[in-house]
């Protein structure tokens, strides 16, 4: 965990980029959204009239934190993927056992924004902020037990099937009797509902997928125009996820100088920069169960839209 460029280093990058856009279909890993640009159109995101998503969470936190503190009494918070820490207030002021909080995220200026907020705003609370992907080896020994580790947002949701069983499991494996896992899900809903929280009329949301162009244009070399593909959310039943997609209006062939590579769009062909899965509790708790965790509680919002998860390490 010691990357300070947004995303992970210029080699991680080029890594990403050389395999997802060779790749049929086209992707890239989500993460690369959020350089310091990306970080602050999620910040609107979250704002919109159609995404729903952070305001029902903050309802679960707000009427359930001390219950948290309560069942927990963790003395470190441990938050993956932290961007501003708004939502976490919620949880720092009702743990009155807390000596640390932890915030971790691979967008180094969302990071030091939300660190400095804190410290001024509460003087007395240790905040040791770690740059770094949440998706790497998870190391817990150095903060104090009991701990929590917090995956608020539905974060959860942006990583494959396959890259949440890992991610599930090093925790599992991280953990030592006492500590827990708050996981914030968006669960399943009606379609039209969920597409259009990724597909704002404002166009935030779209702003947010291009955005992943000009990073790639900037640490890169790359000379996409982000004027040639479309914004898509599309809702697949089958795997209940929102996909995330930046479709090419004609063919066209980038550079990318950094990688000695061009690449061809045929006109219609989509570039994959985000799946967000969507949960049911039914199959969620045998997933964490089988990383072994227990699940103790299980919030939703009154319209029952998402739900808070808090899980213990099986003894
Ligand atoms: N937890 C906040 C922010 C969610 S947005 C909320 O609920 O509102 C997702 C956050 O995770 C962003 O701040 C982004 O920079 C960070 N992020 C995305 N992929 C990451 C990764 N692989 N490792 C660490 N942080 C990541
Ligand atoms: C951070 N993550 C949970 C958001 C989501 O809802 O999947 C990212 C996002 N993408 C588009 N809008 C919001």
């Amino acid at each position: 965990m010691t990357t300070e460029a947004p995303g992970g280093s210029d080699e991680a990058l080029r890594a990403d980029a050389l395999a997802g856009l060779t790749a049929r279909p086209k992707t890239m890993p989500p993460k690369w959204c959020y350089d310091e640009h990306g970080s602050r159109l999620f910040e609107r995101i979250t704002r919109l009239p159609e995404y729903y998503l952070t305001r029902a969470e903050t309802e679960i936190l707000a009427a359930r934190a001390p219950r948290i503190a309560a069942d927990t009494a963790a003395r470190s918070l441990i938050e993956l993927g932290s961007g501003s820490s708004a939502k976490s207030r919620l949880l720092i002021d009702a743990m009155t056992a807390l000596d640390a909080y932890v915030p971790v995220d691979v967008d180094p200026a969302v990071l030091r924004a939300a660190a400095a907020a804190l410290r001024r705003d509460r003087p007395g609370l240790t905040v040791q902020p770690v740059v770094g992907d949440f998706q790497d080896r998870l190391r817990l020994d150095r903060f104090a037990r009991p701990r929590l580790v917090a995956f608020l947002g539905s974060t959860v949701g942006n990583l494959l099937p396959d890259e949440r069983v890992r991610f599930l499991n090093r925790i599992g494996d991280a953990f030592e009797p006492g500590d827990a896992l708050l996981l914030g899900v968006d669960l399943v809903k009606d379609p039209a509902t969920l597409i259009a929280a990724y597909d704002d009329a404002e166009g935030v949301t779209a702003a947010f997928n291009r955005n992943l162009l000009a990073v790639l244009n900037r640490r890169l070399g790359a000379d996409f125009d982000p004027r040639d593909f479309a914004h898509t959310a599309v809702w697949d039943p089958g795997r209940e996820r929102i996909e995330m997609r930046l479709r090419a209006h004609r063919a066209l062939t980038v550079k990318l100088p950094a990688l000695g590579l061009a690449i061809h769009f045929d006109e219609g062909e989509d570039l994959l920069t985000e799946t967000s899965a969507k949960f049911r509790r039914e199959s969620l708790e045998p997933e964490l169960a089988a990383a072994g965790l227990r699940p103790r509680r299980w919030w939703t919002d009154a319209a029952g839209r998402f739900a808070l998860s808090l899980t213990v390490k099986a003894g």
